[in-house]
């Protein structure tokens, strides 16, 4: 059984692979009856012990468009309240019938844990894993820039070689980051993280990436900028700046934004403290891509549903893309 646990474990090949599946699923939106009968008579659990909006519902959304039975599951509410380890929980969860368990939770290597502990014959995906991984999130933001820097069509069969990807702000708490900085490594792009130096993790020197304290440096070199959202609840109020000190230094505002080549994009995983790491000027602007990420995220979960259970089939067209 195959498992998505990491966007390290992904091979160009296998990244390159997905990203093109996930252009033919996202042929099938287009389409005036949306759903596909590929997974059918599967069922895929949607295991969510942290909050979330996107990630959740576009699993979800991907799921039934591929005519999977989806079984939502949230933390609260649940037995976890009453102390039920993740072994049974997902004991129970096998019991009924799960062909994927898609899981978030709060402890970095819960996912590994489950796809490795043989609890379970269910493919694993991680859905975001404490501050480690959200492979799903580097792969539906790799779709995103592929699709604006490289062409729609285009695209197919390319990775982002040469590109220059700018990520910026609270690297320390990002499993968004970690993943993307993978990913794009892979896929051939040059990254450079900034943030400020306490939001810089430590073994930072170790990733394939660079690492800069200087917005206004960077701006210009970019062809993507991704604004990370600052997370407070994972945060030691002594290590962080004031909110107005944060925004001056590291914030995108309009000035900021006029700073970037006249092709680059801004992008931003969600949620988005408007006004703290993004002003409401340049999250409504044009050049912002959160919302087409999110649609992109029903495209790119898809595919990876797809091919984890049921890839040995053409999804949509008798031709698969990487042979085009
Ligand atoms: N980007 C992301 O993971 O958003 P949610 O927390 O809403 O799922």
């Amino acid at each position: 059984k195959r498992h998505l646990i990491s966007a390290a474990d992904l091979t160009r090949d296998d990244a390159v692979l997905i990203l093109d599946t996930a252009e033919e699923m996202a042929r099938v939106a287009d389409r005036p009856i949306k759903k596909l009968p590929t997974l059918r008579g599967l069922t895929v659990v949607n295991l969510f012990f942290e909050d979330s909006t996107r990630t959740r519902i576009s699993f979800e959304a991907a799921a039934k468009r591929l005519s999977a039975d989806v079984i939502n599951f949230s933390a609260k509410g649940s037995s976890v309240s009453k102390g039920e380890s993740l072994k049974d929980t997902a004991l129970t969860l096998e019991a009924m019938g799960a062909d994927a368990v898609v899981i978030r939770h709060h402890a970095s290597g819960a996912p590994y844990r489950l796809a490795t502990s043989g609890w379970i014959d269910s493919a694993v995906v991680n859905a975001g894993d404490g501050t480690h991984e959200h492979p799903t999130q580097a792969l539906l933001d790799a779709f995103t820039m592929r699709r604006r820097l490289v062409g729609r069509d285009a695209g197919l069969g390319k990775d982002l070689n040469g590109r220059r990807i700018t990520i910026v702000g609270d690297v320390l708490h990002s499993r968004v980051a970690r993943s993307n900085v993978h990913l794009l490594h892979t896929l051939g792009a040059e990254v450079t993280l900034v943030a400020p130096p306490t939001l810089v993790p430590i073994g930072v020197e170790t990733w394939p990436c660079e690492v800069s304290y200087n917005l206004d440096d960077v701006l210009p070199k970019s062809d993507a900028v991704m604004m990370l959202r600052v997370q407070r609840e994972r945060m030691n109020a002594a290590f962080f700046p004031t909110e107005r000190e944060y925004s001056r230094r590291y914030g995108l505002d309009g000035d900021r934004m006029a700073k970037m080549p006249a092709h680059a994009i801004v992008m931003h995983p969600g949620p988005m403290n408007r006004g703290m790491e993004i002003t409401a000027e340049v999250a409504d602007s044009d050049r912002c891509t959160a919302v087409e990420q999110v649609a992109n995220g029903v495209s790119t979960r898809m595919a990876v549903l797809y091919l984890l259970l049921g890839g040995s089939e053409p999804a949509v067209t008798t031709t698969p893309a990487a042979a085009r």
